[in-house]
Order: structure tokens, then C-alpha cells, then sequence
């Protein structure tokens, strides 16, 4: 059954070129079987078995958070506040969270999970990759992954988080690259790359034991320093390396000629109190980036990426249009998938913002804009 949203004030698709945007205005779409079949100007819309009349609203893409950490126990917010008092950000706060990851309950982990996967889609997001990384055991990674694919197909083994304590760095490393890597069921493999965390051998040790068991690499990389992670993303052709914070000019150079993506994840900067990485220089130079949540209680317990659009509008060097595009788009590529778009053909998966257009994503900061959420044509949201 063919239905058509009409009286659509702004329909807005990413274009190929990165950051910039195809606006259709006075516009009409139509979904059928979970897909889009039509979209144009609304007074050349065909006739359809239900009309929606969207009376003025916005359509734009699901947004496609291409990292996030949504399995784990607890929460660290007296940790934030100490933060905002001048306490510094460091890699180790992840083991408090592993702790009380480990105690809890399987259900207890889904139901939490579960809760977060409803904000994404009250936050306007429609594909959303989930990382293991808070058990740093055989047995809590395996049940993070399948709690996480219960969610999405794009599950992420972050055995390589940091080191658990009690463990020595070594013999941790070859543990996640071996018995580790054969106990568990992911698509991609992930090391945080850092100061703190993995160094750049052993990252490489635990990435291309991934890659030989046929998981595709990406990274966290160059959130509290530079310790020359960039070079092996590319070398690897990871889809993706997140952070970014710290980049030199070589590290752009290498980012420009490759295929991977730089992820950026305004909300760990917001809550860690650090410097902005400039999203808008990067992509003016030929970089392709995305925007992701990086949903997690320790750095950035935030699930909504209108926020992390409006942060990079306001303080990445984002044209409003570049952080949209690299919300869908970018978060697609970051993913080496196909969504983020609407077009004919492409999956149904779209947001209707109670805007009467997209500037009103970072115009509007804090302010709940999402109206409804739609993934394969069938509501998730709406809101109340
Ligand atoms: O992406 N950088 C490493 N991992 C997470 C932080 C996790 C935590 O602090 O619990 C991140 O920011
Ligand atoms: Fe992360």
C-alpha cells in the first residue's frame, strides 16, 4: 500500500559531494513496501491510496550514528561533575564502568539498552553501529555482542577498550586477539588507539587478528593525543577512525587520499571539557567526515545527535549543511553502507521535524524538534 506525505515544507536529501544538501521545497513523498518510491514537488505528486498531510514540516533522513556504546552497567556522573570542576578526562574511568558491567544482570544490560535505542529513534536516529568494550572479558564481550546484535547489524568487538586492571598490557592484547576474537560474533573490529589505552603495535596486533577473522577494522584514535594512530587507520583501510581531536597536517594529508572516515563526536568534547577538532576545515579539505553520538556514560552520555549537530554547528566549524550531511551521509560511509538518504529505492527510513526547515536543527539547541521517526516506513516516535 503506496502512502504520500504531503505538504512537506522542506525535503532534505545529502548530496553526493560531501556536505552539501539536495533541498526539494513544497514537496511530497511517497513510501511503499518500506521504501521510497516517489519524491518531487507536491503539486506533481501521484494519487495514493493514504495521504499524509505533514502540513508544513520538515523531512529529512534518519540519522545513521555510526558510534555508539549502549551495553553497560551503571553511570558516572559524579565523575562528570568532578570533571566540570577541573578533574581531567582519562582513558582509565572506563574500568569503573567494566565493573559494574560485569555485575550486571544480562537482563538488566538489554533492558538499559533497550531504553537508549528508544532515544536514538526519539532523537531522529535510524542506524546506529553498538560496540562491546565495558566486559574486557571472554564472557561479558560475548554477551555485550549478543545483546548488541539484538539491536543492530552493526555490532563492534571493542575487546581492545582499554586494559583491565590487574592485567598486563601484553598479555591482555593477546588475549583480545586471540581466544577473545574466537569466542565472539561482530562485523567490525575496534581498538581505542591513545594514550592510556593501546599503543599503535598493539593495535595493529589486534586489528589485523580481527581482519584475518573476517571482521572489518575501524578505530578510536587521537582523542587524547597524537601517537601516530592516523597512519595505521589508513594503512588498514579502517572505515572509519573517531575522535580526531588531535590531528597535524600529515594526518589530514593521509585522511584526504584515503577511504577512511574521520568520525567526530562532538558530545566527547562537550562533556570532557576538551578542544573542538574543526570538522568544517577538514571536510573543506577534501576529508570525509561524520558525526556520531558516541553514546557511553563515561564521555558522552548523550543519545540525541541533533545536540552533536548543533555543537558542531556552534563550535566545529560546521556550515549547518555540513552537519546534517555528515549526521546521514558521513555516518553511512562511516558504516561502508548506503544509507542516510532519500531517494527513489532506498529504504524508508526518514524524520519529520516540526520545522520549516533543516537550519532548525541547530537553531533550535535543546529544544525537541524531532516530530516523528520512521525506519522501513513504519513509525518508532512520535512525539507526545
Ligand atoms: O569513545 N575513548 C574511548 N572510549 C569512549 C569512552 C568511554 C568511557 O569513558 O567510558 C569514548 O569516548
Ligand atoms: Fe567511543
Amino acid at each position: 500500500m503506496a502512502t504520500c506525505y504531503r505538504n512537506i515544507a522542506s525535503l532534505v536529501s545529502p548530496a553526493a559531494a560531501v556536505g552539501e544538501l539536495i533541498v526539494i521545497t513544497d514537496a511530497a513523498m511517497v513510501v511503499e513496501n518500506g521504501q521510497v518510491s516517489w519524491l518531487g514537488k507536491d503539486s506533481d505528486a501521484p494519487s495514493c491510496e493514504t495521504e499524509v498531510d505533514l502540513m508544513g514540516k520538515t523531512v529529512i533522513p534518519g540519522f545513521v550514528d555510526s558510534h555508539s556504546h549502549l551495553v553497560f552497567g551503571g553511570e558516572r556522573s559524579e565523575e562528570f561533575a568532578s570533571r566540570m570542576n577541573g578533574e581531567k578526562y582519562q582513558a582509565g574511568g572506563i574500568k569503573s564502568t567494566v565493573a559494574a558491567t560485569r555485575n550486571a544482570t544480562a537482563a538488566d544490560l538489554r533492558s538499559n539498552t533497550a531504553m537508549l535505542v528508544q532515544e536514538f529513534y526519539a532523537s531522529g536516529i535510524t542506524t546506529f553501529e553498538i560496540k562491546s568494550g565495558y566486559g574486557l572479558d571472554v564472557e561479558t564481550e560475548k554477551l555485550s555482542l549478543e545483546i548488541a546484535s539484538e539491536f543492530t547489524d552493526e555490532v563492534t568487538f571493542l575487546g581492545a577498550h582499554v586494559v583491565p586492571s590487574g592485567s598486563d598490557p601484553d598479555q591482555y592484547t593477546d588475549l583480545v586477539a586471540g581466544e577473545m576474537l574466537k569466542s565472539i560474533k561482530a562485523k567490525w573490529v575496534d581498538v581505542f588507539c591513545d594514550k592510556g589505552a593501546f599503543s599503535v603495535a598493539q593495535a595493529r596486533k589486534v586489528l589485523t587478528a580481527g581482519i584475518a577473522a573476517g571482521l572489518k577494522p575501524r578505530m578510536h584514535a587521537n582523542q587524547l593525543s597524537n601517537i601516530g594512530a592516523i597512519a595505521l587507520a589508513v594503512e588498514l583501510d579502517c572505515a572509519s577512525v573517531d575522535h580526531c581531536t588531535f590531528l597535524d597536517d600529515d594526518d589530514i594529508e593521509l585522511l584526504r587520499n584515503s577511504n577512511t572516515v574521520a568520525t567526530l563526536l562532538p558530545g566527547a568534547e562537550f562533556s570532557t571539557r576538551s578542544i573542538y577538532p574543526q570538522g568544517g576545515k577538514l571536510m573543506n579539505a577534501g576529508v570525509v567526515v561524520a558525526l556520531a553520538t558516541d553514546c557511553n556514560p563515561g564521555s558522552s552520555f548523550t543519545t540525541s545527535m541533533p545536540f552533536c549537530i548543533a555543537v558542531a554547528v556552534r563550535d566545529m566549524g560546521f556550515s549547518v549543511d555540513q552537519a546534517i550531511w555528515a549526521a546521514t551521509k558521513g555516518g553511512a560511509m562511516a558504516l561502508r553502507g548506503n544509507r542516510g538518504v532519500l531517494e527513489v529505492g532506498v529504504r524508508a527510513d526518514f524524520v519529520v521535524l516540526d520545522a520549516p526547515n533543516h537550519i532548525y536543527l541547530a537553531y533550535r539547541p535543546g529544544v525537541a524538534i524531532i516530530s516523528q521517526t520512521f525506519l522501513q516506513g513504519r513509525k518508532v516516535y512520535e512525539r507526545r
